[in-house]
């Protein structure tokens, strides 16, 4: 059987992640996808760093950009992050070359997901973002496709594992914001730059990609308000518990009249209501389907293992050939009807 054959740009946690995986799980992917999945070559800044794995069988690529002319490539994983630059060159070269596209890149996919869906669709081939949603846990899938008969709702959770670890650490040790988010930090949970974590952008960023895949709408990361944890002090934590409430920065969605609502905010969540426990960095997304009922994803929202099981997963999806929409319908059907909506009002 002909290998799957991939491209990756980006060797960090995540990418090192997706090499031990494949090797340590290949004989059990390769049943699963039908083929083995077979990584050929690779783009990093530093090629010499020491991250445990082997590069010797891959061909080096200085330019993250060329991965997309690699020539017996099947797929290009892109790991690099930051919403334009070379990510998204990338992303649009690949898919212009009618290679499939795997990413965990959240904000290019919350400001050019429309743009990069359409480039997929014109080309017959897959573009996957697994990871870039609450790491580990399927949320993607389970919206795309083991909801895919409901109409939803609502969809809301725990996007950011960084704020939740922070707003659950001050809430249990009474500790100081800087002081765990520093915590945070060397944990490795945080972005490059964590505003982008306790601004709540990164979790505007989810949240506008869940909006989308749940009601059919255009992306629309600029309609989400986005409010962080920056001013929520140790006390504040302290009054809500006296009324029977977590603080926990959540991201909330829903169609108001067929008119997206979007909101990043801290939000008092009672004590008898399941986000209210979720603590750590832990993620969690809720959705409310008119068949389903309540639906809640749980699980790892970060970190090397989760995030790489995630891009595997769309792997095998692609290299077995079950590579679904790219949202929930295809872009031309949810421009359709977004202009149905606006002509009606
Ligand atoms: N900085 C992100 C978080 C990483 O804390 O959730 C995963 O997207």
């Amino acid at each position: 059987t002909t290998p799957f054959r991939i491209a990756m740009a980006g060797l960090g946690t995540v990418g090192t992640g997706v090499i031990r995986l494949i090797n340590e799980n290949a004989a059990m992917i390769a049943d699963r996808a039908g083929r083995p999945l077979e990584i050929v070559a690779v783009s990093a800044r530093d090629r010499n760093r020491d991250r445990g794995v082997d590069l010797s069988d891959f061909a080096w690529c200085d330019d993250a950009r060329a991965l997309a002319g690699t020539p017996d490539a099947d797929c290009v994983i892109e790991l690099i992050g930051g919403s334009d630059g070379p990510a998204l060159e990338l992303a649009r070269d690949s898919l212009n070359a009618g290679k499939s596209f795997v990413t965990a890149n959240k904000a290019m996919i919350a400001h050019h997901g429309m743009e990069l869906a359409e480039l997929a669709e014109n080309a017959s081939v897959s573009l996957k973002y697994e990871a870039a949603v609450a790491g580990g846990i399927p949320v993607i899938k389970g919206l795309r496709e083991g909801a895919a008969a409901n109409r939803i709702d609502r969809v809301y959770g725990i996007l950011n594992g960084t704020c939740n670890y922070i707003l659950s650490t001050m809430e249990k040790h009474g500790s100081d914001f800087e002081e765990v988010l520093k915590k945070a930090q060397e944990l490795g949970y945080a972005e490059a730059d964590p505003g982008f974590d306790i601004d709540g952008v990164d979790a505007a960023h989810k949240l506008a990609i869940l909006a989308a895949l749940s009601f059919g709408k255009a992306l629309d990361f600029g309609g989400v308000e986005t409010a962080g944890i920056r001013s929520i002090m140790a006390a504040d934590i302290g009054q809500a518990k006296a009324l029977g409430y977590r603080i926990r920065l959540l991201g909330m969605a829903r169609l108001n009249d067929g008119k997206l609502f979007q909101r990043v905010n801290p939000y008092l969540v009672p004590e008898s209501h399941p986000l209210a426990h979720i603590d750590g960095s832990t993620n969690a997304v809720v959705a409310e389907g008119n068949f389903s009922g309540r639906l809640m994803f749980q699980g790892a929202g970060a970190g090397d293992g989760p995030t790489a099981s995630a891009v595997v997963a769309d792997l095998i999806d692609i290299a077995r050939g079950d590579s679904g929409s790219v949202f929930a319908m295809p872009v031309q059907t949810m421009a359709r009807a977004d202009r149905a909506e606006s002509g009606n009002r």
